[in-house]
Formats: C-alpha cells, sequence, structure tokens
C-alpha cells in the first residue's frame, strides 16, 4: 500500500456527483480490466470495443500499456516494482475515469494478481470488470506481432513475461476471451453482452 506523503491536504467535494454525470450520458462508468500477456490479443480488443461503444452512443476510452508508458508512466520499467506502481497509478486513473461516467477499456498485461486485486478494492463495487484474455503463451510467440518474444528469447529484453517474469492468470474474472479459439469481433461482442446484461449501457436506476 502507498502511504500518504502530503499532510495537511483536504479533500474538495464538487457539485456535481457520479449520478449526474451518468444520466447525463445514459450510461453507468466501470472500468473493464483487460489482463493477459503481450500478444494476447488485450489492445486489439480494447480498441474495437471502444469503437463498438462510440457506435451505439455511449462514451468509452481506452487506456493502453505501451501509450501511458510514453506519458504517465514514462519513468516506469519492468522489475516487479515498477509494474506494480505502473498499475497502482493506472488503477487511479481508471477510477477517475470511471467515476466520471466513462466507460473505461484498460488493457495491460498486469501479470501480479495482488496488483489487480488492489484495483478490484480501490473502485467500487461493480465498477472493475476483470477480463482475463487467455491465450497460451506458445501462440503469442508464434503471434509476435512487435517482435518481443524473439527479443526475449535472444536475452534482448530482460524480464519479459512468459518468458523471463511471471504472469499470474486471474482466479475468478468476470469474463473470460479465448482468443485462440474466437475471432476479436466475437470477444467485443462477449463483453459488450455483459456489460448490456448487467445494465451497463442504460441510465441507471439508482439502485
Ligand atoms: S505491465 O506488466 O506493467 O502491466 P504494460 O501492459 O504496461 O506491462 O506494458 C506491456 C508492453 O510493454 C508490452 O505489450 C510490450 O509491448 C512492452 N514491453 C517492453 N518490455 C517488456 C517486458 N520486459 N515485459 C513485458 N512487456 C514489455
Amino acid at each position: 500500500m502507498t502511504k500518504q506523503k502530503a499532510t495537511h491536504i483536504t479533500w474538495h467535494a464538487s457539485h456535481v456527483e457520479r449520478a449526474d454525470r451518468e444520466n447525463l450520458l445514459a450510461q453507468r462508468g466501470a472500468t473493464v480490466w483487460l489482463t493477459g500477456l503481450s500478444g494476447s490479443g488485450k489492445s486489439t480488443i480494447a480498441v474495437a470495443a471502444e469503437r463498438a461503444l462510440i457506435e451505439r452512443g455511449r462514451l468509452a476510452y481506452v487506456l493502453d500499456g505501451d501509450n501511458i508508458r510514453h506519458g504517465l508512466n514514462k519513468n516506469l520499467g519492468f522489475s516487479p516494482e515498477d509494474r506494480t506502481e505502473n498499475i497502482r497509478r493506472i488503477g487511479e486513473v481508471a477510477k477517475l475515469f470511471t467515476d466520471a461516467g466513462v466507460i473505461v477499456f484498460s488493457s495491460f498485461i498486469s501479470p501480479y494478481r495482488a496488483d489487480r486485486d488492489n484495483v478490484r478494492v480501490l473502485m467500487g463495487p461493480g465498477d472493475f470488470i476483470e477480463v482475463y484474455v487467455d491465450a497460451p503463451v506458445e501462440t503469442c510467440e508464434s503471434r509476435d506481432v512487435k517482435g518481443l518474444y524473439k527479443k526475449a528469447r535472444a536475452g534482448e529484453i530482460p524480464e519479459f513475461t512468459g518468458i523471463s517474469a511471471p504472469y499470474e492468470a486471474p482466479e475468478r474474472p468476470e469474463i473470460v476471451l479465448d482468443t485462440q479459439r474466437q475471432s476479436v469481433e466475437e470477444s467485443v461482442e462477449q463483453v459488450v453482452r455483459y456489460l448490456e446484461d448487467k445494465g451497463y449501457l442504460n441510465t441507471p436506476t439508482g439502485d
């Protein structure tokens, strides 16, 4: 748990509540947290799901590992400590977006179960939807979209997830996507159907 460093700080309340924003958007804010190996399909599914919701007139936004590491988290690498800090910050950002009423698709390897569980605890009940983007490492390696597995095997990238760094699969994710067997469209449909069935895509009823 990160310790509070600053003192003499007071929380300042807004005159607008989350429910006001959700009513405006006719949706419930949430974070759809995609976790899985590099090359499992997280980012592809995230951007396709974002597009699908926008086309339905719903507000969605993607937070992506490679992108966030160019800005907010440019001072972090891939040691276990840095990955934990990466996920902690993203969790806080996702919480803000969720409070803004947005449906976030976050796409980070997030290899440690404890880090993901911390984000779940940080967010309110129903705000964190864990999605395991399931693909065996052999499949991700054979896809090798970014050529990183080859480099990792050659010893050019240390601490590479699935090769020389661990990945802890979720134990009770809300959704499992089997990207070896299903298409991107089928995965997106599965996620959108979940959001629909659970009432995220309608004006919240207040209960
Ligand atoms: S996480 O482990 O901290 O959650 P994150 O999702 O932000 O990782 O970033 C992963 C992306 O960084 C990968 O998709 C890959 O493009 C790149 N990358 C570079 N080095 C590594 C590494 N050692 N392990 C995993 N991914 C890496």
